[in-house]
């Protein structure tokens, strides 16, 4: 460790010994007292609004259980002057911290250890000398980009040498996380709240970031987004925030959620003016949200038979629920909209039919990761955090026959405490049966097998229409160590047409996509896809540590490469040559005989 290190901890200690003196959440004092009479203090800055602080609970819970039995002490601090002590008090109970959470409205402590994030953590020496400061492990290495479990235990290392009374090899390590919102001091700039910033906000945050949404905290006053400028400035510039993964340019969807350059910079010059709120006058009227069910009163409304569990951390769920949906008679379903039970933890949904009764033979709800168990009789789209209600072009409606099973695939993630889900989807009919008929052109492989280290593997299909059809929407799929998928048509006359780029695949942020206008495709267009893996230690979303060889298959940790674009024949006498075509496509891929040809492609049904 170097000297100054300890020159610089020995300085900071009497500003810190001198000012520790702080009420817990129960109103019982601290102080340094405390850490005199430990072999260690652990010192946990935590927010109640921050993702990553929460996600950290069980972790710390973990950590005291094994460390406060060694003489080790610990302390969560919450340095924020905006949240009262009742919500620090009903968040620390929520998360069960079981250690004494300091309030720290005053940021002295923070300052005093120099901490700039949550969840960071200081360890404090018996005489007050800062042994260590930074992060718990390195499962976070970015925004949007978390490895599946710690490759480090830096905190846990920390511990082991101090209590074996050596030095600490990484004495500072790099805390990812929310900003701990230190006081800013505004200066008069061009750039305002008012007139430039709560514009972009309203328009492309507040629908996620506002109470009862699946945002962590509202972005809906100059409060909420002054106090998290840096934080804004930063996942607005990498743009993991607002998610949206489609590169721009490569096709035009509905509901891109996308910032421009302008947009950007105008943000990072607001931050970096101290954040000014300037003239109220200038303030747009806030954005209006429905609510209730936004299409009004719905035919049927499905719903999980049970709220299910889900635990506080640990990997994320994947889980089947089977709902018989009741029809006596065939339906038609012109629009549906998806209700989240608890919007934190759904991660996101696909609704499928099932007409065999496979998947209720499974149960009421099974886990199913990749595929769900059942080869499905249809869909009914899917739903994102952020995402519009499903509504089908005029004259498409999906055909929904009696004695049909309705299951709900719904990834969850864990967010730091134990929660309980149970959503539910509207129907809306319509007595219209379909005039035109949406056919799935599935570019697949199963030809996966990916060596463990290969950085750039490389998976491709194509078909080949043989008949005229207009895209209106594409679905890609794969699991977490795709990296970039590639979505193209080329014309007879050889032009080439982009239909999708994503050039970093986040498994957390599929959508399914649908065009702004539909594409129309002639006859002899062939679709290509290619997508790229990265099997190496370098992509931090790799589940095998270290990697290993992986194959097809629907588990998590194998891979899956699913292009799916919807197509609607031109000429609805051409929807049996279209599904021959595809027929003989599976059969290709398939080697014969595994499936029974689905339905769907006659035009005699309905
Ligand atoms: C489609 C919904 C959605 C939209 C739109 C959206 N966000 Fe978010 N945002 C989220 C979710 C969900 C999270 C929590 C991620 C997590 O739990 O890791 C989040 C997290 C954040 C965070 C905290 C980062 C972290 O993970 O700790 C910031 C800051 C943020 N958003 C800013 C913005 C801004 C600014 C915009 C608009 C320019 C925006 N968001 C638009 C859903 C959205």
């Amino acid at each position: 460790m170097p000297v100054w290190w300890f020159l610089a901890a020995a300085a900071l200690w009497p500003l810190l010994s001198a000012t520790f003196n702080l009420p817990d959440t129960a109103g019982v004092r601290h102080t340094s007292a405390e850490v005199r009479r430990s072999k260690a203090a652990v010192f946990a800055f935590i927010a109640t609004d921050c993702p990553i602080s929460k996600a950290y609970a069980p972790e710390l819970a973990r950590l005291h259980a094994e460390y406060a039995p060694r003489g080790v002490a610990f302390l969560a601090v919450h340095s924020d002057p905006a949240v009262s002590a009742p919500e620090v008090r009903r968040h620390v109970r929520e998360f069960g911290y079981p250690f004494p959470t300091l309030l720290d409205p005053k940021q002295t402590l923070a300052r005093a250890l120099g901490v700039k994030v949550t969840l960071e953590v200081a360890v404090v020496s018996p005489e007050g000398r800062l042994l260590y400061r930074g992060r718990v492990d390195d499962r976070y290495v970015d925004f949007g980009k978390t490895r599946p479990a710690a490759h480090r235990q830096d905190l846990r290392a920390a511990l082991e040498q101090i209590l074996a009374g050596k030095p600490v090899t990484e004495p500072e390590t790099r805390a990812l996380g929310c900003a701990i919102p230190f006081e800013l001091t505004p200066r008069p700039a061009e750039v305002t709240f008012t007139r430039d910033i709560a514009p972009i906000l309203f328009r492309n945050c507040a629908g996620c970031h506002r109470p009862g949404e699946v945002a962590p905290f509202p972005l809906l006053t100059y409060q909420d987004a002054a106090r998290r400028a840096s934080l804004i400035t930063r996942v607005t510039a990498s743009r993991y925030m607002p998610p949206w993964l489609p590169a721009a340019g490569y096709g035009h969807f509905q509901g891109e959620r996308r910032l421009t350059e302008a947009e950007i910079q105008r943000i990072r010059r607001w931050a970096e003016a101290g954040a000014p709120e300037g003239n109220p006058r200038d303030l747009p009227p806030p954005p209006e949200f429905p609510q209730g069910w936004r299409m009004g009163k719905p035919d049927l409304v499905l719903r999980m038979p049970k709220p299910f569990a889900v635990s506080a951390d640990g990997p994320d769920r994947y889980e089947c629920f089977v709902v018989p949906m009741g029809l006596n008679a065939d339906r038609y379903v012109q629009a549906a909209e998806f209700r989240a039970g608890d919007r934190t933890l759904v991660h996101h949904a696909l609704f499928l039919l099932d007409r065999s009764g496979l998947a209720r033979r499974r149960g009421e709800q099974y886990p199913c990761f990749g595929t769900p168990g059942f080869l499905p009789s249809g869909a009914l789209g899917g739903w994102t955090p952020g995402s519009s209600p499903i509504h089908m072009p005029a004259g498409i409606s999906i055909p929904v026959r009696r004695g049909t099973d309705l299951v709900f695939q719904i990834h969850y993630h864990p967010i730091g405490k134990p929660g309980l889900d149970q959503s539910e989807l509207a129907l809306y009919f319509t007595a219209q049966p379909p005039q035109k008929h949406v056919v799935d052109i599935a570019l697949v492989s199963r030809a996966i097998d990916i060596p463990a280290g290969d950085a750039s593997y490389k998976v491709r299909d194509h078909f080949t229409t043989p008949v005229d059809v207009e895209a209106i929407g594409i679905i890609p799929h794969a699991h977490y160590i795709c990296k970039d998928m590639k979505g193209w048509a080329v014309l007879p006359d050889g032009r080439k047409v982009w239909l999708i780029w994503i050039r970093d695949w986040d498994f957390n942020w599929q959508d399914q996509y649908h065009y702004a206008a539909p594409i129309r495709f002639p006859a002899g267009t062939r679709f290509e896809m290619e997508f790229t893996y990265d099997n190496s230690t370098a992509n931090v979303r790799n589940p095998n540590h270290p990697p290993k060889r992986v194959r097809w298959g629907p588990d998590s940790t194998d891979e899956m490469a699913g292009l799916h674009i919807q197509v609607v024949p031109v000429h609805n006498a051409d929807l049996p040559e279209l599904g021959q075509a595809l027929w003989g496509k599976i059969m290709r891929s398939v080697g014969g005989g595994f499936y029974r040809r689905p339905e769907a492609y006659s035009d005699k049904r309905f």
